[in-house]
């Protein structure tokens, strides 16, 4: 006949003495002959002799399953996820969390870059290429599909059909334009503009490709590009002013507002997209960050070319 054996919790650790409890609690131990899992039932009063065990709910029931796993960053909601992920891909000169071993010129720290300007106006026309992308994508984005969706007529064969809603539009932190001032400024100067090339043209079609088809991987660049440029960014904008421009500030680095704001209004709209991801969903956000850094790795490069 099945028994059920009650194991006591200094048994239990004794057998697995790796395990430490974090806090004290009343836990009691079933093993069964035809159960193979041991059942434990936790009774949440840490502080012992607080009532009377026969007046104590049982109020969960665990079996000793691994615990679920946790993602760095995960309590804060999956903008930190992938903040964690971005963060390691920088190499330590980049940005102190880094961890990436230098490889290419522009993953050395920004003081030892030596940029031209023919270099630089390489970069913001393959980047200013890029925000287009991206700035088309999330505008055409609601038309027709989010107002479809919201009065339920979606439409599966739409290439849009992915829930880009209307607050990725006008979140503030938009660039096109401003880099089309920029680039008018240089022209004003002097400069011959040249066209866009390999590394932007190539970025803008995965960028299409992947709002039409990968709307989690879409989403990772999407992050990556605004927050990379609002923050490593700005240190390569002041180190070229500074030593290319007389210390011309660009538009490129100014923001309508407060950017601390924007960034944050962003990161809690992505959180909220994100809540409705499964987690597969959120892994494949997440591993689609190294090439993101790649992409961005090569237009960055144009500014040393
Ligand atoms: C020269 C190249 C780069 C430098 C010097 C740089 C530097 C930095 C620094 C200093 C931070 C701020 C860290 C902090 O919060 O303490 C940062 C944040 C970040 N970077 Fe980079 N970075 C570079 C390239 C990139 C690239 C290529 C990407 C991805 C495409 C990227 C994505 C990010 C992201 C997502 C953050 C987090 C921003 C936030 O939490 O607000 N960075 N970077």
């Amino acid at each position: 006949m099945a028994s059920l054996t009650p194991i006591s919790q200094t048994h239990f650790l004794f057998n697995k003495p790796h395990l430490k409890l974090s806090s004290p609690r009343t836990e009691t131990c079933f093993q069964s002959s035809f159960v193979s899992k041991r059942l434990c039932f936790q009774l949440k009063a840490p502080v012992f002799g607080r009532m009377p065990l026969k007046n104590t709910a049982v109020v969960a029931a665990t079996t000793t399953e691994k615990p679920k796993k946790r993602y760095p960053g995960e309590a804060k909601g999956f903008v930190e996820e992938m903040r964690f992920v971005a963060m390691k891909l920088h190499t330590r000169e980049q940005a102190k969390e880094g961890e990436k071993e230098v490889k290419e010129k522009e993953e050395e720290a920004v003081r030892k870059w030596e940029p031209s300007i023919d270099g630089y106006l390489k970069f913001l026309v393959d980047i200013k290429l890029v925000y287009d992308t991206l700035e088309e994508i999330v505008e055409k984005a609601s038309f027709p599909f989010c107002d479809s969706a919201k009065s339920g007529s979606l439409r599966p064969e739409s290439h849009l059909s992915f829930p880009l809603d209307a607050e990725f539009r006008n979140t503030g932190l938009e660039r096109s334009e401003k880099l089309a001032k920029d680039l008018e400024w240089f022209k004003e100067q002097g400069y011959t503009i040249p066209k866009p090339s390999s590394p932007g043209v190539t970025y803008s079609q995965i960028l299409q490709e992947l709002s039409e088809k990968d709307p989690q991987a879409f989403i990772c660049h999407f992050y990556n590009i605004y927050f990379a440029h609002s923050a490593g960014g700005q240190m390569i904008g002041r180190k070229v002013a500074a030593q290319l421009l007389h210390k011309k500030e660009l538009e490129f680095y100014k923001w309508d507002g407060d950017l601390s704001q924007l960034l944050q209004n962003v990161r809690d709209r992505l959180n909220k997209v994100a809540e409705g991801w499964t987690r597969e969903e959120k892994d494949h956000c997440l591993e689609e960050t190294e090439k993101s850094f790649k992409h961005s790795g090569e237009i960055l490069r144009l500014i040393l070319s």
